[in-house]
């Protein structure tokens, strides 16, 4: 078995993972390798989850009998696990969401709605990448579409990387925000947040960043980063799906409007107005996800009895392998960096001019899952002029031996196509 320094004991971790034990199309072993999209689920969250159902499921922040008491506990205790996951200073600054789209609407909806200093018109700036993810990029132009904002967005360089060449002409003096992906989900690129941030901070631009794929796979600090907003999502750092989060500084969620109204995200309603609750609870409208959050918090102690340094390197190692092991596959282009040089764990490439969608199902027949697609990234596939790609994407419990059966599978492909 290839071993590689770094790596964590997959043997141990993957007893955790009930999932990945089981067969495909009959006898094929699975080689989950679609991580980018979604984790797999360990057992100590799979147990939270039917405890929290089991025990002391109801609604939160309503009741005066125990197990609604119970379930706020819970609920409010995912919300302190998330705090100290992040780094936050303060708790009150972690608003659940259903996703990392719902947090990044978020952000785009409360500056929408908001008054100056923060009010976006048709004399502001809006700057995104050419990299980012739909969910990224949407919420913007519907924004910008709205107030007559001027969206701007950094190109892309040959190699996956952000072009930053114009970052003085890209974030001026008229940017009122800088929204930007943390890890490509496609290209991988780990994006250089320092530089862009201190861009942003000499305009007074706001700084949102879209940490989907960076808060699974590494030590997220969010005082640090010196973002504005940082948004991700549980379902890929082994939560359950329908809950994610929006970090905020606290002062800016004082000031800043809601964006959905509903019951728990107020003071008082009249018929003629109504006053708010203080954050996060403003942002939080209606019957929250709380088994969901239960979950997420569940998965936090998880990744944090394994670490979140460990996880990287143990990430950033299977990356190198492969790479190195990728290059040997005849006609294969890897779109994104080349090396595991900042650059995350998910890895996208054309092999040839096999179309994706063919190599993806060649692939799931010797039980290799693989994502296929533009991977809600379209823009990337327009830059470099192709119509999708195949992304394999790792995470704590992948091994080495999985990465030479997509290399294996790779071959077959490519024998089956002639
Ligand atoms: N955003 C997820 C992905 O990249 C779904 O696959």
């Amino acid at each position: 078995m290839t071993q590689l320094p770094g790596l964590l004991d997959t043997e141990a971790i993957r007893k955790d993972f009930p999932i990945l034990d089981r067969l495909v199309h009959d006898d094929r072993k699975l080689v989950y390798l679609d991580n980018a999209a979604t984790s797999q689920k360990p057992r100590q969250v799979l147990d939270a989850l039917s405890e929290y159902y089991e025990r002391y499921n109801a609604n939160v922040h309503r009741g005066v009998h125990v197990l609604a008491e119970e379930a706020t506990a819970l609920y409010e205790g995912a919300r302190d696990k998330v705090a100290a996951f992040i780094n936050a200073p303060s708790r009150d600054e972690v608003i659940f969401t259903k996703n990392a789209s719902e947090s990044l609407n978020l952000v785009a909806n409360m500056l929408g709605w908001a008054d100056e200093p923060y009010r976006v018109d048709s004399e502001t700036e809006i700057v995104i990448t050419e990299m980012e993810h739909h969910s990224n990029i949407v919420p913007w132009q519907l924004l910008a579409q709205r107030t007559g904002a001027k969206l701007k967005w950094f190109g892309l360089t040959d190699d996956g990387r952000l072009d930053l060449s114009n970052i003085d002409e890209i974030i001026t003096e008229r940017t009122k925000i800088v929204s930007f992906v943390l890890v490509s989900n496609i290209l991988g690129t780990v994006n250089p947040v320092e530089t862009i941030i201190r861009r942003a901070q000499e305009v007074g631009a706001l700084v949102c960043i879209d940490a989907s794929q960076a808060a699974p796979h590494m030590p997220l600090d969010v005082q640090a980063l010196q973002a504005d907003f940082v948004a991700f999502t549980g379902h890929k750092m082994c939560g359950p799906t329908g809950i994610g989060v929006l970090w905020g500084r606290q002062e800016l969620l004082e000031d800043l409007p809601p964006f959905l109204g509903g019951g728990e995200m107020i003071e008082t309603v009249s018929m003629h107005s109504s006053t708010y609750a203080p954050a996060p609870h403003k942002f939080e409208a209606g019957t929250p996800p709380i088994a969901q959050a239960v979950g997420l918090g569940a998965a936090i102690d998880y990744l944090n009895s394994i670490g979140m340094d460990k996880i990287l390197a143990h990430e950033h190692a299977l990356t190198e392998y492969a790479v190195r092991r990728l290059a040997e596959v005849p006609d294969l282009r890897i779109i994104g960096p080349t090396t595991a040089e900042d650059r995350g764990a998910a890895i996208s490439f054309t092999l040839g001019d096999i179309h994706p969608h063919d190599v993806g199902q060649v692939l799931d027949e010797q039980g290799i899952a693989v994502r296929v697609g533009h991977h809600c990234a379209r823009p990337v596939c327009l830059r470099y002029g192709i119509p999708a790609t195949t992304r394999a994407s790792f995470y704590l419990y992948s091994t080495p031996a999985e990465i030479d059966a997509l290399v294996d599978g790779l071959e077959h492909v490519r024998n089956f196509f002639g």
